[in-house]
């Protein structure tokens, strides 16, 4: 049987091969086994040891050596690179760092200490070679997250971001499973929304890119948005199911350049029905971040290893302490004490009344051991329309409340609603705004119950575990003001 697979190289089972490099063909035993293809985390953990069987990835790593040429190849399935040992007769110029390849061979145990199994290759197929002068990154170099951020189309192939993503993606599954295994339901909010939940005009529009008629009729007749929060479409659900949740993404115009804002990220929501106080709320705020994190160490081990070590280092001990203590709570009152006895400068007013901003966030986390913290109870005129007024509090405060966390400091926002109709109908007529939110006020007229609930950024969740400093560099294709590129 003959193989027209070009740039194939091949030696051993074979009846005859001819080695000319860039256009050789093997012709192998007509009654052969097709191999089976194993992946790479399955091949590095030893399955199939002494099979014949066939790896796909990309090289990271090529050694030629005079007798045997080592490869290290990866398919994203796990941090560690198959090792392929073949006889350097097999060795090609364009097998180089980035190529894509199919090696066919014997799994073994490796004499070699690093990786107790390797693939001893008696086949190497180039599927797409990869000029490793103009390929941006080298062999051997640890490329920081800002250069690697250069490139949004090739940093997937580094080290680095390829366990970001796999923890990114077991990090999503952990926040699924926390929400599962408590009874939430999962609620699939819209995207496009014709409300402004958060009331900071950070809305970006949606519309047709060309009219759909010649008069210039709105596609949704009412001016429609990309969502700032599901919160009201989970409120909708909080009056028949009493746990539900989104997890999505969430959108914002905010003009900003900081490390921890973005124009898309995903906000993980959740909303209580029946609560009694905040701690119904801060309960499943600190549980949700335990049992996240726990999940993600336990099951990314080596990847978050990877940050721990050579991004991040010292960054353990952080997340050591996070998980050891439980998070001590604040009133906004206590907190502005704290900044106003403290001895550091702060560029913005602390004066009762200012919003917190970052620099004081980060202060009120260190004060506390630098641990997460949750600040309660904050000026009820800093807060939207549907935060519970504290109308037993000698002063006029929200029950709203904010997780800060160490580097990061706000992790999530959330409030027990004004569930009260003569409250909300009031808060809202001010704003004028009663007739755009007539639904929601139907909300408390039909079987209206105490309820709350928070969003959580999940962007500065992988953040504060991994300790890294920008949140772009969490975020497979971060967009922000003047970037979307792809
Ligand atoms: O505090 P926020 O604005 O709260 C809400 O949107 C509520 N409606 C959520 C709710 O109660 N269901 O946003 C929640 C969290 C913030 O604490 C922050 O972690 C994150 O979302 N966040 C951002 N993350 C990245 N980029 C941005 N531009 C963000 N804005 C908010």
């Amino acid at each position: 049987m003959f193989q027209s697979a070009a740039k194939t190289l091949s030696v051993a089972t074979t009846t005859a091969a001819t080695l000319t490099r860039g256009t050789s063909f093997s012709i192998r035993r007509y009654c052969q086994k097709t191999p089976a293809t194993l992946r790479v985390s399955e091949a590095v953990s030893g399955a199939k040891l002494g099979a014949n069987v066939k790896v796909q990835g990309w090289v990271r790593s090529v050694r030629p050596q005079k007798a045997n040429l080592f490869l290290h190849v990866n398919d994203g399935s796990s941090l560690q690179s198959l090792q392929v040992v073949a006889s350097s007769e097999l060795d090609d110029p364009l097998l180089t760092l980035g190529s894509a390849v199919e090696v066919t061979g014997t799994l073994r145990k490796s004499p070699r200490q690093r990786q107790p199994f390797e693939l001893e290759a008696d086949r190497i197929h180039v599927v797409g070679d990869c000029d490793p002068v103009d390929f941006p990154f080298k062999i051997k170099e640890r490329h920081s997250l800002e250069y690697i951020r250069q490139f949004p189309h090739l940093r997937c192939r580094t080290n680095a971001f390829s366990s970001l993503l796999r923890i990114r993606s077991e990090a999503t599954t952990a926040v699924h499973s926390y929400f599962k295994e408590n009874g939430f339901v999962q609620i699939h909010t819209p995207v496009i929304t014709s409300n402004d939940c958060e009331g900071a005009g950070e809305l970006f529009q949606v519309e047709p890119s060309s009219p759909n008629n010649e008069e210039g009729e709105k596609f949704f007749s009412v001016p429609a948005f990309l969502t700032v929060s599901g919160q009201l479409h989970l409120e909708v659900m909080s009056g028949a199911f009493s746990r539900v949740y989104t997890f999505g993404p969430t959108f914002r115009a905010e003009n900003s350049q900081s490390r921890r804002h973005l124009a898309e990220f995903y906000m993980v929501e959740a909303e209580v029905s029946f609560t009694q106080s905040l701690e119904d709320l801060t309960k499943v705020m600190e549980d949700m971040f335990r049992s996240a994190t726990e999940h993600v160490l336990a099951h990314c081990a080596e990847d978050v290893d990877l940050f721990h070590k050579h991004v991040t280092p010292g960054h353990r001990d952080t997340v050591d302490a996070m998980l050891k203590n439980r998070f001590p709570v604040l009133t906004y009152s206590e907190a502005i004490d704290i900044l106003n006895q403290s001895s550091q400068k702060f560029a913005f007013p602390t004066d009762w009344g200012c919003d917190l901003q970052t620099e004081h966030e980060k202060h009120l986390v260190k004060h506390c051991g630098n641990i997460p913290v949750f600040v309660t109870d904050y000026p009820y005129d800093l807060k939207p329309f549907y935060a519970r007024d504290n109308l037993d509090h000698p002063e006029h405060t929200a029950a709203a409340v904010d997780l800060l966390v160490p580097g990061v400091g706000e992790l999530c926002g959330g409030s027990l609603r004004e569930e009260r109709l003569d409250l909300l109908k009031a808060r809202l007529g001010e704003a004028g705004l009663e007739d755009t939110y007539s639904w929601y006020l139907d909300l408390r007229r039909f079987g209206s119950v105490p309820h709350g609930g928070f969003g959580m950024g999940f962007e500065r969740f992988l953040q504060c575990i991994l300790g890294v400093d920008n949140i772009k560099d969490v975020i497979a294709f971060p967009r922000f003001s003047h970037s979307c590129p792809l």
